[in-house]
């Protein structure tokens, strides 16, 4: 990606970036195809990175930490990070210049909770803040995008957008722009402890409907208008609806084939405890599940209840514009 216009740099220092987990509420999968979806960031659940400045023959290093310990040296994440590194260094022109990478998260990596963009968007802010670079907040969601594009392959922007801290926000077609929703409303996320990959969850979507474009491809439109009807009842304060939509739009999840025998255990314990609704969050094929609670008492009772049920970690979030 090419920046517009000079930048004068300065010698680096250390710098820090900082993002947030994102959970999305409706419309995961069709998003890739240019229908609508719902999304927030999770404020509560914080990355950070750290960019320190390689001495000359240094070798750069590069950890990542999650709240489980840390991340494998390989793989995906970290092909993700390097990505991150290249394109920031490139788009600043000072790719002489290498840095230790060091991220911190209070969520895990693989649950749906945007874990490798929150990580990417980090990375860049902490390399951008190490040279005081005054940068676009939409150029620093290009760049994080393009070093997602090694984790996920066609990222639809949502989670890159989200996890920078924008939201509730609705994206289609590429286009976003802020939801306000009317009343209260209270999220419970609660993780499977399954991970699950969402490159392989969105190959194996994209399979389904290259070998059934009608079929899946009915399916995608149904979420589609599942999430935009959805979105209508959150900022009209239509919560009950809302909740009927979450479970619509997870039964065409299970129809796409991402969803887990875990999943749909948590997912109808939260029903039965009051759950307005419950669905997948995000890739599916493990990860989270999230249910809408018309307060915070029926939040606290759901969380129990999905703890009970074994639930590796529950996150109750009160939904606000
Ligand atoms: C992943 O958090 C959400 C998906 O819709 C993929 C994407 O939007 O890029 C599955």
């Amino acid at each position: 990606m090419e920046r517009e216009g000079e930048m004068v740099l300065g010698l680096p220092h250390e710098g820090y970036g900082r993002t947030w987990a994102k959970a999305i509420l409706i419309g995961e999968h069709s998003v890739v195809y240019g229908h609508p979806a719902l999304a927030l960031p999770l404020h509560s659940l914080r990355m950070q990175a750290w960019a320190a400045p390689a001495t000359e023959g240094e070798e750069p290093q590069l950890s990542a930490l999650d709240y489980e310990g840390p991340l494998a040296g390989s793989g995906e994440r970290f092909g993700g990070l390097r990505r991150a590194v290249e394109v920031t260094l490139n788009y600043l022109g000072t790719t002489g210049q290498g840095f230790h990478i060091r991220t911190e998260s209070d969520f895990p990596a693989g649950r749906g909770l945007g874990s490798s963009a929150a990580a990417s968007g980090a990375v860049v802010r902490a390399l951008l803040d190490a040279y005081d670079a005054a940068v676009s907040d939409e150029d620093i969601l290009r760049l994080t995008n393009q070093a997602e594009q090694v984790t996920h392959g066609h990222p639809s922007g949502l989670d890159a957008a989200t996890t920078s801290g924008q939201g509730p926000v609705r994206l289609e077609q590429g286009a976003m722009r802020t939801v306000r929703p009317r009343g209260a409303a209270y999220l419970v996320i609660a993780d499977t402890g399954v991970a699950g990959s969402t490159k392989e969850a969105v190959e194996g979507v994209r399979g389904r409907l290259e070998a059934d474009p009608d079929g899946v491809g009915r399916l995608m439109d149904e979420l589609g208008n599942q999430a935009a009807a959805a979105i209508a009842d959150l900022e009209a304060g239509r919560m009950e609806p809302l909740g009927d939509h979450m479970n619509q739009a997870q039964e065409l999840l299970d129809a796409l084939q991402v969803g887990h025998p875990t999943l749909d255990k948590l997912v109808q314990e939260a029903r039965s405890n009051g759950a307005l609704g419950a669905k997948l969050t995000g890739g599916g094929l493990g990860g989270c599940m999230l249910a809408l609670a018309a307060d915070g008492d029926d939040a606290d009772r759901i969380g129990q209840a999905l703890k009970a049920q074994g639930a590796q970690q529950v996150w109750v979030h009160r939904l606000v514009a």
